[in-house]
């Protein structure tokens, strides 16, 4: 017989003087940020509460990012940093899982180097966690799951989410492109798209629950609907999202330039909800490094996809993602990177040394570039993007903007992100928090604006 594993630890728990606290630690991108609040929805499920404090916690998951070595690191420090923890409270539970609980590598270090961990497990095993907080309950052995399941999507588990107003909605799972540096496709598997329906059906649910903005999430969102039995894509789905009645703006993370269709570009400008930001990850500018990276588009088709999307939204932002140093990159590779990132003036980069990442392709690589001169072609790109924002953020100056307010920045500013995605401070009181404002751009500074409230 099927044990239904909620309910059985469920009844553990309630034999219980207290509920037991659980906290979800997601590293890494929105998606996994979204994959944390599943596994937290699901330990509510099994009677637990939620904390942020490690300390007071009876279950901790660290809900890991394996897309970098510095990410791993950092993982690998706050693991051995929780084994005074569970000296202190032997009963508490600690979880591995993620990208990092999904290489087998990581189960076999954490069991020899790290044995105050109770459980690893991969992200096909999310939807498997009360089977396996059930067996750490009861077995008391080291529990790992690293088995490869490629079929379901995380459907029909609620989300236990941290902010009322705003939301990630995963359309799809996985990765099917294998750039060469890439560990993506390994540990988060094949493409999966969401049905069109269950996507709507959460968004309608979100927006009536007072979302005021949906991150739409996928590790490449426009090749959206692949494998589906409806004959559906990015853009017909972004069609149908806009349609959807409510006072809530759309975002997306992220799309591949190699699937950049123009209609892609002409949806996003004729839309009504949509915001007029996109973010096009790059990865370099030299067509040498671009094939070595499988990226399957050039520096010249990047720039047309760039001038298509500008003529169709003029007052596009744009950002992307860099990668600095792929194994043989040459200085002469870097400038053509250099080259575009001036030509495109993007409002933001997000940069990146190139790490090896064992299992992928560009591992096998015998890389002759130094270390330094990566570390050098890094410092200059970020010095030359800081030059570029200061500039190009000027043209902000007396802008109208529409901000979600979420936090606040040193003592005096209340701080949010306008549809353009860029940074924007206002002084004002905490209440703002949680609300879409107008504010006009007074200032501009090369990571954020400053602005007053219209
Ligand atoms: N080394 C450095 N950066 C990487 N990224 C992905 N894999 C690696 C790697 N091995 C970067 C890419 C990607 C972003 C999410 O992380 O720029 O777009
Ligand atoms: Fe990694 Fe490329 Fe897939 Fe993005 S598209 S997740 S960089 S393999």
């Amino acid at each position: 017989m099927e044990i239904n594993y909620i309910q059985a630890v469920r009844d553990i728990f309630s034999k219980r003087e207290a509920p037991p606290l659980c906290c979800v630690h997601s590293y890494g991108c929105q998606q996994n940020v979204s994959d944390g609040e599943k596994l937290k929805g699901q330990l509510c499920l099994m009677g637990c509460g939620v904390t942020d404090d490690m300390t007071a916690a009876d279950i901790i998951i660290l809900n890991t990012c394996a897309v970098r070595e510095n990410a791993e690191l950092k993982v690998y420090g706050n693991i051995g940093e929780l084994k005074r923890l569970k000296e202190q409270k032997p009963d508490m539970l600690i979880a591995v899982g993620g990208c990092m609980g999904q290489e087998p590598k990581t189960a076999e270090k954490i069991k020899k180097s790290y044995r105050h961990v109770d459980i690893v497990f991969g992200t096909f095993a999310a939807k498997e966690l009360p089977r396996l907080i059930y067996e750490a309950l009861t077995q008391r052995t080291f529990i790992v799951d690293t088995a490869e399941r490629n079929t379901e999507c995380f459907e029909d588990i609620p989300a236990v989410r941290s902010e009322k107003y705003k939301a990630g909605v995963s359309i799809m799972y996985g990765c099917n492109n294998f750039c060469s540096y890439c560990i993506v496709p390994y540990v988060r598997g094949r493409e999966r798209s969401r049905s069109p329906e269950k996507i709507i059906e959460e968004i309608k649910r979100l927006v009536s629950d007072g979302c005021k903005e949906i991150m739409l999430l996928g590790q490449n969102v426009n090749s959206y609907g692949r494998g589906l039995e409806e004959k559906i894509d990015f853009p017909e789905l972004l069609r149908r999202i806009d349609n959807i009645d409510g006072d809530f703006r759309v975002r997306f993370m992220s799309p591949h330039p190699k699937d950049a269709t123009k209609e892609f570009f002409d949806v996003i400008a004729e839309s009504k909800k949509i915001c007029r930001s996109v973010h096009l990850p790059l990865q370099s500018g030299s067509d040498r490094i671009l094939k070595a990276m499988n990226r399957r588009y050039t520096a010249e088709q990047y720039m047309d996809m760039v001038e298509y999307a500008r003529k169709v939204m003029p007052g596009l932002s744009i950002s992307t993602d860099i990668i600095v140093g792929f194994p043989n990159e040459t200085y002469e590779d870097f400038k053509q990177t250099l080259d575009i990132v001036k030509a495109v003036k993007y409002d933001n980069i997000f940069s990146f040394i190139y790490s090896k990442r064992t299992g992928t392709k560009a591992a096998e690589i015998i890389d002759h570039t130094s270390e330094e001169d990566k570390g050098k072609w890094f410092r200059e790109l970020l010095a030359v993007q800081r030059e570029i924002s200061e500039e190009h953020y000027k043209r902000f100056l007396g802008a109208e903007f529409d901000v979600l307010f979420d936090g606040t920045y040193k003592e005096e500013f209340i701080s949010g992100k306008s549809g353009e995605f860029i940074i924007t401070l206002v002084k004002g009181s905490p209440e703002l928090i949680g609300t879409m404002r107008k504010v006009r751009v007074t200032k501009t500074h090369n990571w954020a604006v400053e602005g007053e409230l219209v």
